[in-house]
């Protein structure tokens, strides 16, 4: 038996202040972004905006249904609107906040597994890294430099 190690490594800022200046604008656009969720069988609100190679910002919000699987998250709600807007741009970078109606959500909400996946299939079709930065509504910010970080064992169309 032979086995092998996948290590991500992630940094850590304690406050908007310290990241850069363009990262705290596009984590702005998160917090304007969440406001339009519709939220309202989680009232879980989660914000996400996409840096675009053509200097645009994309951003979307979690889409809820009272058939709970139809609605969607915040980050694929985004991806999904720029891929239809900007096909041929790249997605530099995504900043994700989120917060609740029900309780403070003070530590950073990572992507769930299934934005995870769809993240990474754009980094995959544009050959470039994408950064993920995600906080709640105040607190740490977190960022990946890479999805394949949050997602090491990636199936993407290299298996098809
Ligand atoms: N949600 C997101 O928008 N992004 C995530 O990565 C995790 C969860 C949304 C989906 C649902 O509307 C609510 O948060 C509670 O799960």
């Amino acid at each position: 038996m032979k086995s092998f190690k996948i290590s991500s490594e992630f940094e850590i800022f304690d406050s908007l202040e310290e990241l850069p200046d363009n990262v705290i604008s596009l984590m702005q656009k998160t917090f304007e972004a969440r406001d339009k969720a519709y939220a309202p069988y989680s009232r879980f609100q989660v914000g996400a905006a996409l840096l675009l190679d053509n200097g645009e910002v994309v951003t979307g919000s979690n889409q809820e249904n009272a058939s709970y699987p139809s609605g969607l998250c915040a980050e694929r709600t985004a991806v999904y609107y720029a891929g239809a807007k900007f096909p041929d741009a790249r997605i530099k970078c995504i900043a994700i906040s989120a917060t609740s109606l029900k309780k403070p959500v003070t530590s950073p909400i990572p992507p769930c597994g299934a934005c995870r996946q769809a993240l990474v299939e754009y980094e995959v079709k544009q050959k470039t890294d994408m950064e993920v930065y995600f906080m709640g509504e105040s607190g740490a910010i977190v960022k990946a430099k890479s999805v394949k970080d949050l997602l090491p064992l990636i199936f993407d169309n290299s298996y098809l």
